[in-house]
């Protein structure tokens, strides 16, 4: 599995740079492994998988999805959690801890640390702090490696293979974590495309086009969705993230989700085998109707979301054993 060994010789979960291809198949078939158990009714047989272990979901930011698949996994395979959903304000950082000592403390009381933190970097901070593993559940404008990995897994199931992809990924690309993990796991797979579809105030980070070049993907720029929406096996959604952004960029964006949306508008160029994916939360990007369903394959309500259950807990069975 993807390796990133700190000082201690513990493994973390920091980038999606750490995956490979190999790293993902195994990612891929342990997911699969507990969705098709979850689904027969064959539950008891990861009930123990983390018995007597305790992750801690250590939270900065709000996350529905996020601490909520983590910590079911954890729950549903017989370990426990201890969990803040808002470190900011209910844990001594508001006194003024440093992160570096709180997650030395904290891996005394858990087995793993899932760590959500505005600031781009603290992931990997805290992973050259901590004796436990640390799983990066988003730091800033960052990365979110699971979120990439669950994603990546969506593809492979609907599609059977992620190789040959012709993906947009659309939106904020800029401040979006999703968007960097999920553009850097893309490139280890063949003759896949990358659609980066925003206004030119959001377009995609150039650190994440020289990772693409320096891989050999292709990759396109596009300000209109309805140039590329047609041709694409895959749309992958984002929302404008205006918790990191100023006031003026706020402003001068302030329709740019319903510019470069799907709605009744551009719905007739989808086409049924399309698949529709979005990191969630969506606000107006996705039109709120259930006109979109039917169209293509709508997965950000279900597909995904069982994915997320089934790779992060895979991960968390794999760090702690
Ligand atoms: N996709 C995602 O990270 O969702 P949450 O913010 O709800 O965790």
């Amino acid at each position: 599995m993807g390796l990133l060994h700190n000082q201690f010789g513990i493994r973390h979960v920091i980038s999606s740079a750490q995956f490979g291809r190999e790293a993902l198949a195994c990612v891929f078939e342990g997911a699969d492994d507990i969705a098709e158990k979850f689904a027969q009714g064959r539950r008891h047989e990861y009930a123990h998988a983390l018995d007597g272990a305790v992750v801690a979901s250590y939270f900065f930011e709000p996350s529905t999805r996020t601490r909520w698949s983590f910590e079911s996994g954890t729950h549903r395979m017989g370990g426990s959690v201890i969990t803040t959903e808002n470190a900011e304000k209910f844990s001594s950082a508001v006194k003024g801890e440093r992160l570096e000592d709180s997650v030395r403390v904290i891996g005394h009381y858990a087995d793993a640390i899932v760590m959500r933190h505005k600031r781009t970097g603290a992931a990997e901070l805290a992973a050259n702090y901590a004796k436990v593993p640390v799983i990066n559940a988003g730091d800033g404008t960052g990365e979110h490696p699971t979120q990439a990995m669950l994603d990546l897994y969506t593809i492979k199931k609907l599609r059977g293979t992620i190789d040959g992809v012709n993906i947009a990924i659309v939106g904020d690309l800029r401040l979006g974590r999703t968007v960097r993990s999920l553009a850097k796991g893309l490139c280890n797979y063949k003759k896949v495309t990358v659609h980066f579809v925003a206004p030119d105030i959001l377009q995609v980070s150039p650190d994440v086009v020289d990772y693409l070049a320096l891989r050999r993907v292709k990759f396109q720029k596009h300000s209109n969705i309805n140039e590329v929406l047609a041709d694409m096996d895959c749309i992958y959604m984002t929302r404008t993230q205006r918790e990191r952004m100023t006031a003026e960029e706020d402003t001068a964006t302030k329709n740019a989700d319903t510019e470069y949306g799907i709605g009744t508008h551009n719905l007739h160029l989808m086409r049924p085998d399309q698949i529709l994916m979005h990191p969630l939360p969506r606000n107006n990007e996705i039109e709120f109707s259930p006109l979109t369903d039917g169209r293509a394959k709508s997965v950000y309500l279900d597909d995904q979301i069982k994915a997320g259950l089934h790779v992060r807990a895979f991960l968390l069975k794999d760090l702690l054993n």
